[in-house]
């Protein structure tokens, strides 16, 4: 089992590390925060048992096999780069980076390197989104012909991508989790329609069409006013909708398999949440990194790349250059 090293002290860090100390032989060795305060107060609530402001010094323990990269995410490429070259394996915040090309970079240089790379989606590993996954893949709705999927407060937590100098983005931060769900039922787009607002150098929320052959998926993010935070799935025969927050929650309903369970009393799916959620991502790069796989075959180079490309995308037809 793996030994971690955490980079970056944050609200994600704190609430991630939470869990880890519930997997299974996994161990925090170090850790880094830009403030070397701000790194002991971290170690001292989370019983890690070094702190450090240089980054390099925790690349270069011997006892970190693996980092967890939760620092903002235009910082993310460079780190992640940093880590691979010292030999560690990563599990990189989402977005991993900011833009396709730099998400494909990070898993160049862990091919190269033979080391394991993942983003932390951890919405892929969420027990709900596993079930609803395996059963549209199973064709209990049918063909996937649509998709809608919004996520959108009035407020951001910690300021963090409301900041232009920390690269906010309303699109990478919280409209990444619908076009992910979008893309893992309908696959890639052929053709995207989108409008984004951008403020003060930030785009703070906006919304798309991302429309193929065989279906179209209309999502819409914001983090300067509130937008329904479920989402739903439907196909040939029935639909799916995953309650509040459809990225993170614990319920679904499954409309199908009769007429009375598609219009009056839908099957009724849940996983109650354990911790904060993050638990099973963890243990699934736990399992990769024991079987020595360089990827996850959920959520590997493949699905990373294309979601990143989508959002690319989405900036591109905002600005009327991709149709
Ligand atoms: N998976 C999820 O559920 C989830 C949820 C929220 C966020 N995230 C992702 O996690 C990442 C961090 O988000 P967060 O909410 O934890 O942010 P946060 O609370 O603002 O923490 C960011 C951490 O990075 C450090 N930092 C800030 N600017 C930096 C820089 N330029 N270079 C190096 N370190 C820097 C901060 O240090 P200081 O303390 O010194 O400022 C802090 O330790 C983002 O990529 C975000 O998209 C994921």
């Amino acid at each position: 089992m793996a030994r971690w090293g955490v980079i970056g002290t944050g609200d994600i860090s704190d609430r991630l590390v939470s869990d880890l100390a519930h997997v299974e032989g996994a161990q925090v060795t170090a850790v880094w925060g830009r403030a070397l305060d701000r790194a002991r107060a971290f170690a001292a609530t989370h019983d890690v048992p070094v702190a450090t402001d240089s980054l390099a010094a925790l690349l270069g323990r011997p006892d970190v096999d693996v980092v967890y990269v939760a620092t903002p995410s235009h910082t993310h490429r460079d780190i992640a780069l940093q880590a691979l070259a010292a030999g560690k394996h990563v599990l990189v915040e989402k977005p991993m980076a900011s833009t396709a090309a730099e998400t494909a970079e990070i898993f160049d240089a862990a091919e190269r390197a033979g080391l394991f790379a993942m983003e932390a989606m951890w919405m892929r590993f969420n027990p709900l989104h596993v079930e609803v996954l395996q059963r549209i893949a199973d064709g209990e709705i049918g063909a996937v012909g649509s998709v809608r999927a919004s996520f959108g407060t009035p407020f951001f937590p910690r300021g963090r991508v409301k900041r232009p100098e920390d690269a906010g983005s309303a699109l990478r931060d919280r409209g990444i989790y619908a076009v992910a769900l979008a893309q893992w039922t309908l696959g890639e787009p052929d053709s995207i329609t989108a409008r984004v607002t951008v403020t003060s150098g930030v785009d703070t929320g906006g919304n798309a069409t991302l429309a193929s052959a065989t279906g179209f998926a209309q999502i819409a993010w914001s983090g300067t006013e509130f937008l329904d935070l479920s989402a739903a799935v439907a196909g040939e025969r029935g639909w799916i909708t995953l309650q509040p927050m459809f990225w993170a929650g614990s319920t679904a309903e499954v409309h199908a398999g009769s007429a009375e369970r598609i219009f009056a009393s839908p099957e009724i799916v849940t996983h109650a949440r354990v911790g904060n959620g993050y638990g099973p991502m963890l243990e699934a790069v736990e399992e990769s990194l024991a079987s020595g796989e360089t990827e996850h075959r959920w959520h590997g180079r493949q699905q990373t790349v294309a979601i990143a490309t989508t959002l690319d995308r989405i900036v591109a037809a905002a600005n009327g250059e991709d149709r």
